[in-house]
């Protein structure tokens, strides 16, 4: 039987498979501390439970208009407005089965065969295999540690060609916690009008942010930014919903619309309870936005001071997000029984092996000498895990 070339090309989200891992041996009994979660540790805060449970009993458990409905809207048009600035029409928005539909929509909707999209590596899992799907083209921008892990012009220049498409943004970012100023997000903006790039900024980590940054949202630079850009959040990360699978993408009306023709043939519409329950996550209170956020500084905090007291380890001290990624290159050259460890993946192997601690090899972001730990996990599992990490690194 001959099967898709394309897909079966496309790699395995690489975070999906270590996290389904470690919840196996969890669930054989073995003591297993995961660092891989791509998610809070915190419930759904009660309100937005009681909306879904509100709408399920109101009988709105139907088909929603394709793109999305206009309670949750027009809450989505004033949070642009309130947090960012932003001014869109409910047409110019449209809500998906998380970002991460958002995501493959736009794809979908602005790529032909060939088109690049520059990415910055390190990167989000999905970004380069939803890019492929479209039958478009990543180009990597490679970024330093020593400066963030940002984009720079000069890097930029050098890969831009005439088959440039798109450029990529996560700010606050995944994996790295980096948060672009808004000199850099200007820089950007201009890189885009010179060479007639759309923007695509990814902002799901926006509520997420721990020191004196602040989120800009690129589009609300100037007019010339927020035309050539495709703004895309959820309330995945922020309201701790991820699974209700509730993302949205605002942008021009015409790309909105090829969007959501792309998505009533893929999925119709997007859940209507979790968009009802969404409504109030947006207009209700937003108090638990700040109780997770305090928890999650002080997670970081203990992170990064440990992580450095640990011998040939190091990490900076990213703004925001709720991951950390640790430096291994001073280890791989070290052996476990004779053999070399030599790359992020046997690193992460030997680690849940050895001492049954998971996290994600650094090569699923496209950069070997890192692993990335989560600390949406509890303080305890953090100081045990850590301790067995130090464990595992001294006896190399
Ligand atoms: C950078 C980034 N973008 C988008 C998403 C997708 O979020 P969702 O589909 O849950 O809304 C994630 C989830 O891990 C992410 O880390």
């Amino acid at each position: 039987m001959i099967f898709s070339r394309k897909a079966q090309e496309m790699a395995p989200s690489l975070t999906l498979v270590i996290d389904a891992k470690a919840k196996k041996m969890k669930q054989e009994g073995i003591d297993v501390i995961g660092f891989g979660a791509g998610e809070p540790d915190f419930n759904t805060p009660d309100n937005i439970q009681n909306a879904a449970i509100d709408a399920i009993r109101k009988g709105l458990t139907r088909y929603t208009p394709a793109s999305g409905i206009i309670e949750l809207k027009n809450a989505i048009v004033t949070k642009f407005k309130e947090d960012n600035n932003l001014t869109y029409s409910p047409s110019q928005i449209i809500i998906s089965t998380g970002a991460k539909q958002s995501l493959n929509n736009i794809f979908q909707a602005i790529l032909n065969p060939g088109d690049e999209v520059i990415v910055q590596v390190p990167y989000w899992v999905s970004y380069p295999e939803l890019i492929k799907l479209a039958d478009g083209v990543p180009v990597f921008a490679p970024t330093k540690e020593e400066n963030s892990f940002k984009y720079t012009i000069e890097e930029l220049n050098k890969i831009v060609t005439d088959k440039t498409k798109a450029i990529l943004l996560n700010s606050p970012n995944n994996p790295t916690g980096t948060v672009y100023t808004e000199k850099e997000l200007r820089e950007i903006a201009e890189f885009a009008k010179i060479h007639d790039l759309i923007i695509i900024s990814d902002e799901i980590y926006e509520k997420l942010i721990y020191g004196d940054e602040k989120h800009i949202s690129i589009a609300s630079l100037s007019q010339d930014a927020y035309e050539r850009t495709i703004v895309v959040n959820g309330v995945s990360k922020s309201y701790a919903m991820t699974g209700w699978r509730i993302g949205y993408a605002a942008g021009s009306e015409s790309v909105i619309k090829l969007m959501t023709n792309i998505q009533s043939h893929t999925t119709s519409n997007p859940n209507s309870i979790a968009q009802y329950a969404s409504v109030e996550a947006l207009k209700g209170e937003q108090q638990t936005i700040e109780l997770m956020s305090k928890e999650f500084k002080t997670r970081r905090d203990f992170m990064v001071e440990r992580i450095n007291s640990i011998n040939n380890l190091t990490c900076g001290k990213p703004a925001g997000a709720f991951y950390v990624m640790v430096n291994i290159s001073k280890v791989l050259d070290k052996t476990v029984n004779g053999n070399k460890i030599g790359d992020s993946i046997k690193f992460a192997e030997l680690l849940l092996e050895k001492e049954k601690v998971a996290v994600v090899p650094g090569a699923a972001f496209g950069t070997d000498n890192y692993i990335r730990l989560s600390y949406a996990t509890s303080m305890e599992n953090i100081k045990n895990g850590l301790d067995r990490i130090e464990k595992f690194i001294n006896t190399l």
